[in-house]
């Protein structure tokens, strides 16, 4: 662990008022509960599910259904989740994204522990931010994700803008064996050794034929959230009129153009949709592997036209440039590497240290972050894979990749780090407590690519 003092000299602590000013309204501390509380009852089991293209697939699922439930709340108001254990496995709830009081992040610890099968336990939280959410487990995460254990959370703004429909994409994918089910060998040494489980099925919301039929004249936000293992999606939307409004659940400053954006695992965007006129089918297309482009999905325009909705897209017009940021001296820098050894053959680690702590993260020397302080992270790919670098209980932003500012106009909760790049990033941590900093490729993780910050 390389923890670099902040040798100050004297424009420094100037630079450093000036980020923290600039970040004041960025989001807010606290939460403002309103009094209403929405209670849902979830369990997760064992269940056979018509799937992809309609075969039975076993599966394990909350509430019986993959994707799991979509949780829809409105800012303000309180999520009760009384959740049940019907695996054959202890599990947790992680609510990836939303800033939740440190007991209610789903990381098992001492005082916390996974819940046990048979068992239960009240997950409670009011959220801080509007914006596309999603929970999964976070022990054997890379065994319970690729069984079928995710789902959506919508936190909706108080008045939330005029699109014609709000749509979820889950997109995924599913390694299956000769036999049509789950290959059950999890974590591999070929998955660890490259970027986690590739599947050889995509899907969106659980199905390799998924079909959205939309009016002429239709304005939709396209919510589209990445729940796969590995698997980075580049979606292309073939022409049609797309910008990205949110990015991990916030707003960004200006809409950018859809097309070309990395979705990692874990990562959210909010699409501003336009169906056209009417016309022929149109492929949307995933075009990260760009010589191998697969299809998602396919959106179909036709019927009686409706009238366009117009208003300005939503915007978050405090998120702060920062690009100077990347002048504050390196606070930690966290080198990211592979080596022989550990349970699977292979370990993954930051600062040569590959995370003990999958089963209780307690123990573990984490990394100080200054809480309402300007933070300057640096994550360094020493490795020939890809890493989404995600951090809980926090949004940053990226100022450098490989030393070159960048002033992309949002937050993030992931970011993907291609090989050998070096990615700095700012972070103001407002919320107090021991948050997880991992590679969202779950078997990297499993294998040791895991850290905790600690806050406060
Ligand atoms: Cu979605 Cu710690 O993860
Ligand atoms: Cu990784």
């Amino acid at each position: 662990l390389s923890l670099l003092p902040s040798c100050a000299t004297k424009q420094e602590p100037l630079l450093e008022q000036r980020l923290l000013a600039e970040f004041v309204e960025a989001y807010p501390t606290a939460s403002n509960p309103n009094g209403i509380v929405r209670s849902f009852d979830i369990t997760a089991a064992e269940v056979e599910l018509p799937l992809l293209d309609g075969k039975p697939l076993r599966v394990w699922a909350y509430n019986g259904q993959v994707p799991g439930p979509e949780l829809r709340v409105r800012l303000g108001e309180t999520v009760r989740v009384r959740f049940t254990n019907r695996l054959p496995q202890p599990t947790t709830i992680h609510w990836h994204g939303v800033r939740v009081p440190n007991d209610m992040d789903g990381v098992p610890t001492q005082s916390r522990p996974a819940i046990k099968p048979g068992e239960s336990f009240v997950y409670e939280f009011t959220p801080k931010d509007a914006g596309t959410f999603w929970f999964h487990p976070h022990i054997r995460s890379s065994e319970q994700v690729e069984r079928g254990l995710f789902g959506v959370l919508i936190v909706e703004d108080p008045a939330p803008p005029a699109y014609s429909r709000d749509v979820v994409w889950v997109v995924d994918d599913w390694l299956l064996g000769q036999d049509g089910q789950i290959v059950p060998a999890f974590n591999t040494r070929h998955d660890l050794a490259h970027d986690g489980r590739w599947g050889n099925h995509v899907t969106v919301n659980g199905r390799t034929n998924e079909v959205l039929a939309l009016r002429p004249g239709e304005r939709i936000r396209l919510r589209i959230v990445n729940v796969a293992n590995g698997r980075v999606f580049a979606p292309d939307f073939g022409g049609l009129a797309a910008k990205i409004v949110a990015v991990d659940g916030l707003y960004v400053r200006t809409p950018f153009d859809a097309s070309g954006f990395e979705l990692a695992p874990g990562n959210r965007i909010d699409v501003d949709l336009m169906a056209g006129s009417a016309g022929a089918a149109i492929s949307i297309e995933d075009r990260f592997l760009r010589s191998r482009p697969r299809r998602l999905a396919e959106i179909r325009v036709a019927g009686d036209p409706v009238e366009t909705p117009r208003f300005e897209p939503p915007t978050r017009r405090t998120v702060p440039a920062w690009t100077a940021g990347s002048e504050v001296p390196v606070h930690a820098e966290l080198a990211l590497d592979a080596r022989r050894g550990g349970p699977f053959g292979i370990e993954w680690t930051i600062n040569g240290v590959a995370f003990q702590g999958h089963e209780s993260a307690t123990g573990h020397t984490g990394i100080p972050l200054v809480q309402g302080q300007f933070n300057h992270l640096r994550f360094a790919n020493h490795s020939a894979r890809l890493h989404p670098i995600h951090l809980h209980g926090m949004f940053f932003r990226v100022l450098t990749r490989n030393g070159r500012a960048v002033d992309e106009p949002f937050f993030r909760d992931t970011v993907l780090v291609h090989p050998r790049e070096t990615v700095d990033v700012g972070v103001v941590p407002v919320d107090e407590g021991s948050w997880m900093l991992h590679c969202h490729i779950l078997e990297h993780a499993e294998a040791g690519m895991m850290t905790m910050l600690e806050v406060g």
